[in-house]
């Protein structure tokens, strides 16, 4: 995949989100879609970053990897996320209480589920890991300065 960030990233690698309302979150990168997008998870329990796409500009790779062998992520596609905004649109009124929901950090009920599939073989391999758990839950914090892309993660 080449080089994002600083570091080069594969499935498994740890990002510090640089941008937007979960910035300074770190989150664990599942796979890149076909848009370049690339899916990450909080893991959601853990710093409450759902299964989202972040924009590859807006991240930093770090050093660090964990396994996710267990974790299937056949069924997320770009048109996974698509549909929510699509369903969103037609609500109309609708469209306004589920976009406020989500700023809450509230996942769709729909969702749920998925969320969950992924989360939970990922928590079991973070539960191993001694600190991860403290890592990923803690915000990273940028000061003034300091440029991303300079340094060692
Ligand atoms: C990511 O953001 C950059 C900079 O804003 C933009 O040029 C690029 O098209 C975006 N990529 C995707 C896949 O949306």
């Amino acid at each position: 995949m080449g080089h994002m960030g600083g570091a080069s990233i594969t499935p498994g690698t740890l990002l510090i989100i640089l941008a937007g309302r979960f910035m300074g979150k770190r989150v664990v990168f599942l796979k890149q879609l076909s848009s370049g997008l690339l899916l990450v998870t909080g893991p959601f329990k853990i710093n409450g970053v759902p299964l989202r796409r972040v924009n590859q500009s807006y991240v930093i790779g770090t050093s660090t990897k964990i396994d996710i062998s267990g974790v299937n992520v056949d069924k997320f596609d770009d048109k996974y996320f698509a549909k929510e905004v699509q369903k969103k649109k037609k609500k109309g009124e609708g469209e306004f209480l589920e976009v406020e929901a989500e700023d809450k950090n509230v996942i769709p009920l729909v969702r749920k589920e998925d969320q969950k599939a992924v989360d939970t073989p990922l928590i079991e391999c973070i539960d191993t890991i001694a600190d991860m758990k403290e890592y990923l839950a803690a915000r990273f914090s940028l000061k003034q300065g300091m440029k991303p892309h300079e340094l060692v993660f």
